[in-house]
């Protein structure tokens, strides 16, 4: 097969590590990617987003299968236009990444088919959302409905808080249209944990669990970031939960968006409060996580190449019985550019890279990276994802936090408590 990945973080270099290791793939083409993924993939200067241009790629150069890592090019149809060229796509239709691109369409789904979630009423109108605020009080969760680089979630400890932020959305201020519509819901008050399971528009094949990190401080302090670390499997995961998780959330939801003539294809991110053992749902997101992804394929001994065209076709069952998972964990912890989430320096200096990435049993991938000559520089807020695996979570950290001492990056910075909670 001939491959094309889309996207340029560090989810992307992991898909990039785990495909290009397949005997299934011959060229394994990635756009635009970084320079980490240099070292696995021919890069394609095409932005994710250009739809016309990816679609001409594929047609141009006898591609199999196209591999979507971002949420924007399936929100911009990047799907739709490729399966109409008759080109495997994993990955999900426009209308079925709005799983992710919808709050409220995901929150009426759940409604319908009896999906456990917080409670919850969407609102265009400020005096109806401000009325259903004051009667519910807080703590209470004020929702963009659209997406907003994961800064539409207001969970407000107290009325005012959540007051505001509701004008903020509707009046358009704060995230323009995306804030146009609002969720109000309740306030869940657990532990997260993210699962991650494929669907093929009807068949679906569990994956594993992961658990994020997304403040930028050490112990949870600090703005919200894209995510600080990941370590896989989650603390709280059991066979038992397992079970409720796929019975409860997974397979209603695929059959709902199949009931509803939007088939589901791709990765369901479910994003989860285990509230007493309970699972209840956040939030879908339509792709695999960054940089929860980094931990699940160190953890993957299957063929990459093989699973997503088996989903992609609609084969998963097929495919199932040959998916096992490592039973080490992972452990990524991302190394930043001083100043992220706020504005940062570009063109950092980076070294040390390649004794970090021989250390035992640890690969570094890139996120925000690029080359300038031979020197590999920051580009970007989140910029390495310093991957380990080991027995348990504390040797995983051990092998982690090795690898991050040998880069030598003034510029940057990482949590030092990942995986604190299994810890
Ligand atoms: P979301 O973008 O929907 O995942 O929300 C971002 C974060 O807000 C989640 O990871 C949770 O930490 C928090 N959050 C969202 N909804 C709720 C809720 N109903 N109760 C408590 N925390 C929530
Ligand atoms: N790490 C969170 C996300 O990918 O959305």
């Amino acid at each position: 097969m001939n491959i094309l990945l889309v996207g340029s973080g560090g989810r992307e270099h992991a898909l990039a590590w785990a495909l290009s290791a397949s005997d299934l793939c011959d060229t394994l083409y990635c756009a635009p990617g970084n320079a980490g993924i240099e070292s696995c993939a021919t890069l394609v200067d095409l932005k994710d987003t250009d739809v016309d241009g990816l679609v001409q790629f594929a047609t141009d150069n006898a591609i199999n299968l196209v591999v979507i890592g971002p949420e924007a090019p399936l929100v911009a149809g990047l799907s739709d236009a490729l399966r109409a060229k008759g080109i495997d796509v994993f990955g999900p239709s426009q209308a079925a990444a709005q799983l992710e691109g919808s709050k409220g369409f995901m929150k009426d789904l759940c409604k319908e088919f009896d999906i456990p979630t917080a409670a919850y009423e969407r609102f265009t109108d400020i005096e109806k959302a401000e009325a259903y605020i004051r009667d519910m009080g807080a703590p209470i969760v004020i929702k963009a409905d659209g997406l907003a680089a994961g800064k539409g979630v207001i969970v407000a400890m107290e009325l005012d808080e959540a007051l505001e932020a509701a004008r903020d959305m509707l009046s358009g201020n704060a995230f323009g249209d995306s804030g146009s519509s609002i969720v109000v819901e309740e306030f869940m008050d657990g532990e997260e944990l993210s699962f991650f399971a494929l669907a093929d528009g009807h068949g679906i094949l569990p994956l594993t669990s992961a658990q994020d990190h997304k403040r930028a401080f050490d112990g949870d302090k600090g703005p919200n970031t894209g995510g600080m670390g990941a370590y896989s499997p989650a603390r709280l995961m059991s066979q038992d939960l397992h079970d409720k998780i796929m019975t409860r959330i997974i397979e209603p939801t695929v059959r709902g968006m199949k009931e509803r003539g939007m088939p589901y294809t791709g990765v369901l991110y479910a994003g989860l409060m285990i509230v007493d053992g309970e699972p209840s749902l956040i939030e879908y997101n339509a792709r695999f996580g960054d940089p929860e992804c980094q931990v699940l394929m160190m953890r993957l001994q299957a063929d990459l190449a093989e699973i997503l065209q088996a989903g992609a076709q609609g084969r998963l069952s097929e495919i199932a019985d040959k998916v096992h998972w490592s039973e080490d964990v992972a452990m990524c912890v991302v190394m930043a550019t001083n100043g992220y989430p706020q504005s940062y320096p570009k063109n950092t200096p980076i070294n040390g890279l390649d004794e970090a990435n021989n250390s035992e049993g640890v690969v570094v991938f890139h996120a925000g990276t690029a080359k300038d000559g031979d020197q590999i520089v920051s580009i970007g807020g989140r910029v390495l994802g310093v991957t380990a695996k080991g027995a348990s979570v504390a040797e995983a950290q051990e092998r982690a936090y090795a690898a991050v001492d040998k880069i030598d990056w003034p510029d940057g910075f990482c949590r030092r408590d990942i995986g604190w909670r299994a810890l």
